[in-house]
């Protein structure tokens, strides 16, 4: 394949410009071919863009116009449209988080690898050059063996008015969760990613300010089973927002915050430090340097270029299907420890989790998410019943 033909579902705040970037792209490798709403009114970009819309995802599928499709709908319709597109071995890019819950994301993967179709998710942050310098630094070797992973990501205020902006926003059957879900997937990706996979989470769940029925906060401890310890605090609500990432290691401690990546050098690794030291008290000296890194990358464009090199026989090198499958095992225990009031080993259990939703929804949903949970979870039975 030579080039690939995009169809994009979902004409929203994120498909929009999805749609329009791709016409705008001047590598000519891909072009969109096709667009999909539920809502009759989007045919307007459409018509601005030049592309044929349609209203019902599997007519575009079925339409013999695209190659890969971009999923850009809330999240519980990511696994139907994508398992209907693989069985029809058209390529899946899939808006984060790749489901609202590990159960449904794993039959995504799976069904994406039995009908051999690409599949990649929307992690962008993956592409800045920032946590590319961090991620090599670990994997290098530099801070030694990690102590200490902490992420504040708070950056992602969110204003009443945008959850009250879409009828999924802020539900359990419309969107599956709050900031775990739709807003800090990126942060716990670069998390998990740069610092690794925990395998215990143990968490408290708050929704502090915003009238929703999901959580605004969400405070994460990760266990990883051999000493070293994980913390991610996330929320919508508060200002002034933070970005802050800290690995902190043997041979030494990196920082990422305000904008700077700083880098603190430890002349002699702390667990040798440690015992040869007389003094009781005095801590050895640190080397501190700023390291020039400029903010750059981190454009939803890189990842559809990325894709299409893909799909054309090229490598991603960003996150794909099973890579982004381990943020949402630790959003999706952070749900169960938080409100079961437990630590939770991961990986999750896809039917305490399901179980977990059912018990959420029962108990908090005000019917503004209009059962988008029920409606998809149908819709992706029958597609695997070939339907
Ligand atoms: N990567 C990012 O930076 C980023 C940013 C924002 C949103 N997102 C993700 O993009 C996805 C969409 O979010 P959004 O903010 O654009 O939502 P949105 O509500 O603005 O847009 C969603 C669109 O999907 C349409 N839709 C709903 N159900 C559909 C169906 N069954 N078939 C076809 N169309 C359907 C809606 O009519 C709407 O136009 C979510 O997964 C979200 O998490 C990612």
């Amino acid at each position: 394949m030579k080039h690939v033909r995009y169809g994009v579902i979902g004409i929203g705040n994120m498909g929009t410009p999805h749609a329009r970037s791709i016409v705008a792209d001047k590598s000519r490798k891909f072009s969109l071919a096709a667009i999909c709403d539920t809502k009759p009114e989007k045919a307007a970009v459409a018509q601005e863009l030049g592309v044929p819309f349609f209203a019902d995802y599997r007519e575009l599928i079925d339409s013999g116009l695209v190659d890969a499709i971009i999923i850009a709908v809330p999240h519980y319709w990511h696994a139907p449209m994508a398992v209907y597109a693989a069985q029809r071995g058209i390529h899946v890019l899939c808006e984060k988080p790749l489901a609202s819950s590990v159960g449904p994301a794993r039959t995504m993967i799976q069904q994406c690898k039995k009908h051999k179709v690409r599949l990649g998710v929307v992690l962008h942050h993956r592409s800045r050059d920032i946590m590319r310098k961090a991620k090599q630094l670990v994997e290098n070797g530099t801070l030694g063996e990690l102590f200490r992973v902490s992420m504040v990501c708070s950056s992602w205020f969110r204003s009443q008015a945008y959850y009250d902006s879409g009828d999924w926003r802020g539900t359990w059957d419309g969107e599956g969760g709050g900031v775990l879900i739709n807003q800090a997937p990126h942060h716990l990706d670069l998390f998990k990613w740069i610092g690794g996979m925990p395998n215990r989470i143990s968490a408290v769940i708050d929704t502090r300010q915003h009238k929703i029925e999901v959580e605004d906060t969400a405070n994460i401890i990760c266990q990883y089973g051999d000493g070293k310890i994980g913390y991610i605090y996330a929320t919508t609500a508060e200002v002034p927002g933070m970005e802050q990432f800290i690995l902190s290691g043997d041979k030494g401690t990196l920082v990422w915050d305000g904008g700077k990546l700083r880098l603190a050098k430890l002349k002699t690794p702390l667990s040798k430090y440690i015992y040869t030291t007389k003094s009781g008290f005095k801590s050895q000296d640190v080397t501190w340097s700023d390291l020039d890194i400029k903010e750059n990358g981190g454009k939803h464009i890189m990842i559809i270029r990325a894709f299409a090199d893909w799909v054309m026989g090229g490598k991603f090198p960003y996150a794909t299907g099973d890579e982004a499958l381990g943020e949402l095992e630790i959003s999706n225990a952070a749900y169960i420890s938080g409100y079961k009031n437990k630590a939770v080993d991961l990986p999750v259990d896809a039917n305490e989790m399901e179980k977990l939703l059912d018990t959420l929804e029962r108990q908090r949903s005000t019917g503004k998410g209009q059962g988008i949970r029920k409606a998809a979870t149908k819709a992706l039975k029958q597609h695997l019943a070939g339907k």
